[in-house]
C-alpha cells in the first residue's frame, strides 16, 4: 500500500515520506511543527526528495524549517539535504559530532547544531525541548534517537525499522518478524542493542516512529523486549537448544515460514508449503507429511529460493544461520553455495574484535585517569595549554624515542581581531568569540584531530599523521570556516601557522627539545602569516617569508608571554621580531635597528643589563629606546636600569593596557614608532 499524502501521526507531527519503495526499504521522514518553527527529521534520500518536498510545502512554508535532525549519516536519510538547501531553505543540521564529520561529504552548506555541545538537547523557540538518546553502534558510532516528551514520540531512526514488502504506515500483526529480520542484518550484536533497549524500558512512549518500516503504537514494551533479546549481527553467539534433530528441523521450518509469510503474505507461504509437500495449520505449525529431516529442510529453502530469488536468501540468512547453529543441523545446501563468511573468517573477525575492544578498554582507563577539569579549558571545553604541553611532550617525545615512522603536523592559529573586539565590546565578547571558535573547530573536526585552547587568542590542532600538504589543507579549511562564519559580533579572521615534524633539523630531533621546537616553528609561522597581512596560512619559514621589517624587538624567554605581547603590539600595527635570549636579541637589533626594544631583564646567555650595555657600545643600536619588564623589580634593579637610560620598567605580571599606553606615548613623542 502506498501512502501518498502527508499524514498527521501525533498532534503537530506529520509523516511526509514519498512513495518510492527501494527494494523493500521504505524511508520515513517526519515533520514536527511547533508554532512558527518546524523540525524535519531524517529528511530522506535524493530519490524521493520531490515527493517529500511537496508534502512539506503542503503543510508549511519551507522557510519555517529551522532544524533538520540527522540521526546518523546514511544516504537514505541524509542525501536530500543539499537539495533542500538548493531550494533556499536555511536551517541548522542537528546531529552528533561523529555524524557531522561524514555528513559534510554530501556537500551540505548549512551550519551544524552539535548535540554533544548542547546537553543532547534541542530547545525550540516555544520552550519545547527535544532530547537525543544515544544509540552507539546501532548501527553507527554516533547514532542517536530523538524523544519528544510532549507527545511521547520516539523517533528511533534505524532502530525498530523493518523491511517493507507490502508496506503500510501503521504496523500490522506481522511487523515483529519483519522488524527482527531487519535488525539481524543491520545491528551489530545483542551486546550492543541490549543496553539501549533497557534504557528505553522506563521511558513513557506512546508512539515509535522509525526511519524504515511502520509506526508502532501498540504493545510497545513487547517490541522493545524483542529487540533487547534479539541475537543479531556477525558475532551472534546463540545458546544451543539441545533439541533432538527432528524437533530441530520442524522448529526451524516453522520459524523460516513465519519470516517468509511476514514478508510475502500468508497465501504465498501456503503455496511454498504445498509445493514442498508440507502441510501446516493457520499458525504455520508444520505437520510432517513426511520425515522431518534434512531433505525436507533443503527442499523448503530451495523452493523459497526458486520463488523469491537471492533477495530472500540474503534476507533470511542470519535467521537460518542461527537456527542451524542452535539445533545443530547442517545449513541447507542452497545456502552453502551463497554464504560469504567461512568459519575461519568469522574466527578471525572475532579475534580482531577482541583485540579492538581490549585497546578501547585501555584507552578508556587511561583517559579516566586524567581529571577533566585539569585538562580542559573551562571556557571552550577544548583541551587546555597545560594538557597541550604534556601531550606534545609525550607524543613527539615518544615518536622520537621509539623512532616511529609517523609524521604528525601541528596547526596553530591566532584570531586576528582579539584586541579590537576587546576594546570595542569588552571581555565578555572576547570570551564569546573564543567559545564560537571552539564550536566552529569542533564542527569541522575529523575524528583523529585533537584541538587545544592555548593562551591569548591562540588555538591549536594536532594531527597525528598527515602529509604537510594535507595539514595545510586542514588549516585552509579552518581559516575559511572562521572567515566565513556569521557567528561573531563582527568579522573575525585567523592567521595560521602549520608545521610538520619532518621539518625539524636533524640536530633538533631530540626528545628534550623537539616538542618545544615543534611549537615554536608553528608560532613563528603564525607571526609570518600576520606580517603578510593576516587571514592567511603560512606553512614555511623560508627567508622570503620572514618579515623584513622590525618596529619593535621583543626579548622574552617565555614563549607564551611573547606570543601574547606580540599579538597586542601587532594589533597596534607594529611589526615585531622576537628573541628568546640576550645574544639573539643583540643580533636582531644589529640587523634590523628596531624603533624600540622591549626586554625581560632576566634572560638566558646575556641578561637585560648586559644587553643594554652591549647595545650602547654600538653606533647603530645605541640610540634605540629600551623598556624593561620583569618579575624582578627592586630598588636596586630599577636604579641600575635608570643608570642605563632605560625609559620604563614594567612589573610582571604585565598589564597589557600599560604596555599599549607607554608605546603609544613614545610614538606621540616622536620616536620612530
Ligand atoms: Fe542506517
Ligand atoms: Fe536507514
Amino acid at each position: 500500500m502506498n501512502q501518498s499524502r502527508p499524514a498527521e501521526i501525533a498532534p503537530g507531527i506529520y509523516w511526509v515520506g514519498g512513495t518510492f519503495v527501494n527494494k523493500g526499504l521504505q524511508c520515513n521522514p517526519y515533520l514536527l511543527i511547533d508554532d512558527q518553527e518546524a523540525v524535519l527529521i531524517d529528511p530522506g534520500s535524493v530519490l524521493d526528495f520531490e515527493e517529500v518536498w511537496g508534502n512539506v510545502c503542503s503543510l508549511i512554508s519551507p522557510d519555517q524549517i529551522r532544524y533538520v535532525i540527522l540521526h546518523h549519516q546514511d544516504p537514505d536519510l541524509c542525501s536530500s539535504v543539499p537539495l533542500f538547501e538548493q531550494r533556499g531553505c536555511r536551517f541548522q543540521l542537528v546531529t552528533h559530532w561523529r555524524t557531522k564529520t561524514l555528513v559534510r561529504y554530501y556537500g551540505v552548506s548549512s551550519d551544524f547544531h552539535i548535540i554533544n555541545s548542547h546537553q543532547n538537547q534541542l530547545k525550540l523557540a516555544s520552550g519545547r525541548t527535544l532530547s537525543f538518546l544515544p544509540a552507539p553502534y546501532l548501527h553507527f558510532p554516533g547514532a542517536v534517537m530523538t524523544y519528544d516528551a510532549r507527545t511521547q514520540t520516539l523517533f528511533s531512526s534505524d532502530l525498530f525499522g523493518a523491511f517493507s514488502e507490502d508496506w503500510t504506515l501503521e504496523a500490522g500483526e506481522d511487523y515483529l518478524e519483519r522488524m527482527k529480520s531487519f535488525h539481524e542484518h543491520y545491528m551489530p550484536s545483542n551486546e550492543v542493542i541490549r543496553p539501549v533497549m533497557e534504557s528505553l524500558m522506563g521511558l513513557p512512549i506512546m508512539l515509535i516512529a522509525p526511519q524504515h518500516g511502520s509506526l508502532i503504537r501498540n504493545d510497545i514494551r513487547m517490541y522493545i523486549k524483542a529487540l533487547r533479546d534479539l541475537e543479531c549481527g556477525a558475532f551472534l553467539h546463540s545458546v544451543r537448544k539441545n533439541l533432538d534433530i527432528s524437533g530441530g528441523y520442524l522448529a526451524s521450518a516453522e520459524a523460516v515460514l513465519k519470516r517468509y509469510a511476514s514478508l510475502y503474505g500468508l497465501s504465498e507461504a501456503q503455496r511454498v508449503l504445498t509445493e514442498s509437500g508440507l502441510r501446516a495449520d493457520s499458525d504455520l505449525r508444520v505437520f510432517p507429511a513426511q520425515e522431518a529431516d534434512h531433505q525436507m529442510w533443503n527442499a523448503l529453502l530451495e523452493k523459497m529460493f526458486a520463488r523469491k530469488g537471492l533477495e530472500w536468501l540474503l534476507t533470511a540468512e542470519p535467521l537460518v544461520e542461527r537456527l542451524s547453529y542452535e539445533y545443530e543441523i547442517p545449513l541447507p545446501e542452497v545456502y552453502t553455495a551463497h554464504l560469504a563468511r567461512s568459519n575461519s573468517e568469522l574466527q578471525r573477525l572475532s579475534e580482531e574484535n577482541k583485540s579492538l575492544s581490549a585497546a578501547r578498554d585501555r584507552l578508556v582507563e587511561n583517559l579516566a585517569g586524567v581529571e577533566h577539569s585539569m585538562s580542559h579549558s573551562m571556557l571552550t571545553g577544548l583541551y587546555n595549554f597545560q594538557f597541550f604541553q604534556k601531550y606534545l611532550k609525550e607524543e613527539i617525545g615518544g615518536i622520537i624515542e621509539k623512532e616511529l615512522g609517523s609524521s604528525p603536523a601541528l596547526i596553530v592559529l591566532s584570531l586576528d581581531q582579539t584586541e579590537r573586539i576587546k576594546y570595542r565590546y569588552g571581555d565578555k565578547e572576547v570570551e564569546q568569540m573564543f567559545k564560537n571558535t571552539a564550536l566552529l573547530l569542533e564542527s569541522i573536526r575529523e575524528d583523529y584531530q585533537v584541538y587545544f585552547k592555548l593562551p591569548g587568542s591562540l588555538f591549536a590542532c594536532y594531527i597525528p599523521h598527515a602529509a604537510k600538504e594535507r595539514a595545510v589543507d586542514v588549516a585552509e579549511e579552518i581559516r575559511n570556516a572562521i572567515a566565513s562564519s556569521g557567528k561573531f559580533v563582527e568579522a573575525v579572521t585567523a592567521s595560521i601557522g602549520v608545521v610538520s615534524l619532518q621539518e625539524l633539523q636533524p640536530e633538533e630531533h631530540q626528545k628534550s627539545i623537539a616538542p618545544d621546537r615543534f611549537y615554536e616553528i608553528a608560532l613563528e609561522r603564525v607571526r609570518i602569516a600576520k606580517n603578510k597581512g593576516k587571514n592567511r596560512v603560512c606553512g614555511s619559514s623560508s627567508p622570503e617569508d620572514k618579515p623584513s621589517t622590525c618596529d619593535i624587538l621583543l626579548v622574552e624567554p617565555e614563549q607564551t608571554v611573547a606570543e601574547v605581547i606580540t599579538v597586542v603590539l601587532e594589533n597596534m600595527h607594529y611589526s615585531v621580531q622576537h628573541a628568546a635570549d640576550g645574544e639573539k636579541a643583540l643580533e636582531i637589533a644589529g640587523r634590523f635597528q628596531p624603533a624600540l626594544i622591549l626586554s625581560e631583564v632576566m634572560l638566558p646567555k646575556m641578561d637585560g643589563f648586559v644587553l643594554r650595555q652591549e647595545l650602547l657600545l654600538r653606533s647603530d643600536t645605541k640610540s634605540i629606546p629600551v623598556l624593561y619588564m620583569s618579575h624582578l623589580k627592586t630598588e636596586a634593579s630599577v636604579r641600575r636600569a635608570a643608570d642605563l637610560g632605560v625609559i620604563h620598567y614594567f612589573k610582571k605580571p604585565l598589564m597589557l593596557a600599560e604596555i599599549q599606553g607607554v608605546v603609544s606615548n613614545l610614538a606621540e613623542k616622536g620616536e620612530r614608532l
